[in-house]
């Protein structure tokens, strides 16, 4: 021992980390399995189901393969998923987006009846369905925001009419919101719930998710009409925009880079919030655990826990059906 005095701190952190009990009952932010949004992958065809290149784990399914995978997300406890399509076929306007018989509201008809305690979710948008990969359709090589806005009224209400839950726009064209609502109603399915892909950065995480979806645009980038990385204030603003034009549930995209935009969103505005943990944050967990570097039970609660812990109401993760697990475990 030295000769140092000896300090004894008067307020004591670790007597309230002492034990596991004592550590659970102070647990500020929990995560439940109810918050959690699985992304599902529709194709076309029969009997696929096909691996995702930089997504280990998440597969692509066809309407036929659909039922069975739904029954194992339920069973692990997952209660909402959100479906994209990869259609067979793609054109410049985009028709299969708003096809009455899509691959979307196939696969709608194909689980609503089975499971009906689930909350479906359908992503809005063209990018999957345009032969250039753009949100919208083109006028010479812009995005025609104004031109665009029938066409996503129209998925919506399809997907609508075939039993979805909720709709999601996520293509970032001005008053997408707006339109949707108006053609929701003027359809009769004031029921259904808008939730927008509000603040939705330009981002490479995306880029997985352009393989599952085969969906990267042909030239040019999105970064006209998705929002720069840099700019929280123009998020904000997208946010509040998107409640005026009558959304529901509002969502900052992707999570992880953008947390404090999460949790201004959550400070300034009243209405649930959803968080994307995006594909590309999802693939950079999966890589670094399945080579060793991190253990991925333990960094995907970590990262789970911060977007909740920002302020998200919900978080749609490729992680969901996992998460589900190790919550059950006690993780
Ligand atoms: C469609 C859409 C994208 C994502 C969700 N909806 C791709 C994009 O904008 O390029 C990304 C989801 C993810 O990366 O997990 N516009």
């Amino acid at each position: 021992m030295s000769d140092e005095p000896r300090v004894r701190p008067e307020r004591r952190g670790r007597r309230l980390r002492r034990t596991e009990p004592m550590r659970r009952m102070l647990d500020e932010t929990r995560l439940h399995k109810d918050m959690f949004v699985a992304p599902v992958f529709v194709v076309e065809g029969e009997g696929r189901a096909e691996e995702i290149d930089g997504m280990p784990g998440v597969l692509r399914y066809s309407v036929d393969r659909l039922p069975t995978y739904f029954e194992r997300l339920v069973r692990a406890g997952i209660r909402s998923v959100l479906l994209f399509g990869v259609p067979g076929h793609k054109d410049d306007q985009g028709t299969g987006a708003y096809a009455r018989d899509g691959i979307v509201p196939r696969a709608m008809s194909s689980i609503r009846q089975s499971f009906p305690e689930l909350v479906v979710m359908a992503d809005v948008c063209l990018c999957e369905y345009t032969s250039h990969g753009h949100c919208g359709v083109l006028r010479g090589r812009e995005v025609d925001n104004d031109g665009t806005l029938p066409l996503l009224s129209r998925a919506a209400v399809e997907y609508a009419r075939s039993g979805a839950d909720v709709v999601a726009p996520s293509a970032m064209m001005d008053g997408q919101v707006l339109a949707i609502r108006r053609a929701l109603d003027e359809a009769g399915f004031d029921d259904a719930v808008v939730m927008g892909y509000s603040a939705k950065h330009a981002s490479a995480f995306y880029g997985p998710f352009r393989n599952a979806a085969g969906s990267a645009p042909s030239f040019g980038d999105r970064r006209g009409y998705q929002m720069q990385p840099g700019n929280r204030r123009e998020a904000l603003r997208e946010v509040e925009e998107d409640i005026r034009e009558g959304a529901d549930i509002v969502m900052v995209k992707p999570a992880l880079a953008y947390l404090d935009v999460i949790s201004e969103a959550r400070r300034r505005f009243e209405v649930p919030l959803a968080a994307y943990n995006v594909s590309g944050e999802y693939s950079m967990l999966k890589a670094a655990a399945l080579n060793g570097w991190l253990d991925e039970k333990s960094a995907a609660r970590e990262v789970l826990t911060g977007i909740r812990r920002a302020g998200a109401d919900l978080i749609i993760t490729y992680f969901a059906e996992q998460a589900a697990g190790w919550i059950k475990e006690g993780w």
